[in-house]
């Protein structure tokens, strides 16, 4: 069969096996007056047999299917108040806004974020809406922000924190379905670190969001990480109209095996290298990059910062928990813990295309009480908890709003 056979180049049996998932789902909103669930269809014969368009998707090197010219420029800006939206606090929602959509109700969240679903039955944590001072987030409505997207492509770059930081994109844009929406979505997923990709087309308004994994945005090849390479998904993104970046989390994760001959650059391996020195030289291959292929005329450029963990009594694989917080941090210890988040900025500052900062470190920092913790699945472990991710509804939600201010208020933030 050639669908196979194109999995198959591009992916090891193993992988193949063990890994590739390919949906191909159809989602209908219909309108309402109150939220409804939004029905899933998943048409049986497509999910062991896709329709054979749809595997030009999975070649990696293929991105002429995704390259949407730009609109013109029909969004108009309204002015506000300019204020420093990441200096806040968190307020519970009047009910207005907050759940940003009904808990357990969204088709597009991996059960690893679905906490209702998965049994969490405290619902304070999703009632919660980041406030800057002196200014208020947009709302981020579907009707607005597909306005804005028309005719363009969205791209969310990194780790499995940029797939909860899509998913809610997904969940905030299906929301408020004012008229029956189709979205199509095209998922290859759990596919380890290799190559992740998942793409959510609407048709009607004619934009797409894409989730591409690159954990550590340079290449990854034969067991070590090309410090001095980018990773070839770079070639699949990089037209996009919005790139939202983020890298961190895995520079300390244990796959990195304590930086011990993981690294290299060229054909030199390093004996040693620490995550800041790594991450720092990676970021150089990233800006380098950025500066050459990006066209910041087309593109914007979002590096969203450090996404907090929240562990407590041990680390994720020693015991760490978070299970029972329910209220978040009203008081935050100095900061200076996030030795990564300097290198990042760093590194931000000398570059010559204008970058824009999704500064949510802080303003997340106080949210030790929406990480899923046990409620990340079908079966309940207490031994290890999720003190990283965050449930849906919650946190990224508000990385999303201020995604979308900053978007709409181009120009007029610093
Ligand atoms: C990508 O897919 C399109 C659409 O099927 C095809 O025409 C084109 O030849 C492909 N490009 C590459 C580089 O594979
Ligand atoms: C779009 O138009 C608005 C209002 O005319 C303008 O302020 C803004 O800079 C334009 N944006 C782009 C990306 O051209
Ligand atoms: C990020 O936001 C925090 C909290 O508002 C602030 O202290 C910090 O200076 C900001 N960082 C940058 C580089 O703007
Ligand atoms: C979708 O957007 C692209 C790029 O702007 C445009 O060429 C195409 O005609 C649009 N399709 C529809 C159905 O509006
Ligand atoms: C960059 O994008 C703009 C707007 O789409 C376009 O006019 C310009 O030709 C592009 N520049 C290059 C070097 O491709
Ligand atoms: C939820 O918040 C309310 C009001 O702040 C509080 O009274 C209640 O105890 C909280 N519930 C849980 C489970 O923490
Ligand atoms: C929970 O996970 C740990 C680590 O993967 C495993 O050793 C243990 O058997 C699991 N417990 C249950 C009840 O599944």
């Amino acid at each position: 069969m050639e669908f196979s056979k194109a999995i198959f180049q591009v992916f090891d049996l193993k992988t193949v096996i063990y890994g590739v998932i390919l949906l191909f789902i159809v989602i209908d909103v219909f309108s309402s007056t109150s939220i409804t669930k939004a029905p899933v269809t998943i048409p049986s014969n497509t999910i062991s047999s896709p329709p054979l368009s749809l595997a030009i998707i999975l070649k990696p090197s293929n991105t002429s299917i995704f390259s949407i010219p730009n609109l013109k420029n029909t969004t108009s800006f309204r002015k506000r108040p300019i204020c420093d939206i990441f200096q806040g606090r968190w307020v519970v929602d009047d009910g207005r806004s907050r759940p940003s959509y009904r808990p357990g109700e969204c088709p597009f969240i991996h059960f690893n974020f679905d906490c209702f679903k998965s049994g969490r039955m405290d619902l304070n944590y999703t009632m919660l809406r980041w406030k800057p001072n002196g200014c208020s987030l947009r709302r981020l409505t579907r009707h607005k922000m597909a306005k804005f997207l028309r005719g363009k492509r969205l791209a969310f770059v990194g780790d499995s924190l940029s797939r909860n930081e899509y998913q809610s994109f997904l969940c905030l844009l299906t929301n408020d379905a004012g008229k029956k929406k189709k979205v199509l979505v095209v998922r290859k997923t759990k596919v380890f670190e290799k190559f992740g990709f998942e793409s959510a087309n609407f048709p009607d308004d004619n934009f797409t969001i894409d989730f591409i994994q690159t954990p550590f945005l340079v290449q990854k090849f034969e067991g070590k990480v090309q410090l001095d390479v980018m990773a070839k998904v770079s070639e699949d993104y990089k037209n996009a109209d919005i790139i939202v970046f983020n890298s961190a989390h895995w520079w300390r994760h244990r796959i990195t095996n304590h930086g011990n001959n993981f690294y290299q650059i060229g054909k030199h391996v390093y004996k040693h290298l620490t995550p800041k020195m790594a991450f720092k030289k990676s970021l150089r291959t990233w800006s380098k990059w950025v500066d050459a292929n990006i066209n910041a005329t087309r593109t914007q450029v979002f590096f969203r910062s450090f996404s907090p963990v929240h562990y407590s009594g041990g680390q994720w694989n020693s015991g760490g928990n978070c299970r029972g917080e329910n209220f978040p941090i009203t008081k935050l210890k100095k900061r200076g813990k996030f030795e990564l988040q300097e290198t990042l900025e760093t590194a931000l500052r000398k570059m010559s295309t204008p970058v824009r900062y999704l500064n949510v470190t802080t303003m997340s920092n106080y949210r030790k009480d929406a990480h899923p913790s046990i409620f990340r699945g079908k079966t309940i472990n207490e031994t290890i908890q999720d003190c990283s991710h965050w449930c849906l509804p919650g946190v990224p939600d508000s990385w999303n709003e201020l995604l979308f201010t900053m978007l709409m208020d181009h120009g007029q933030q610093k």
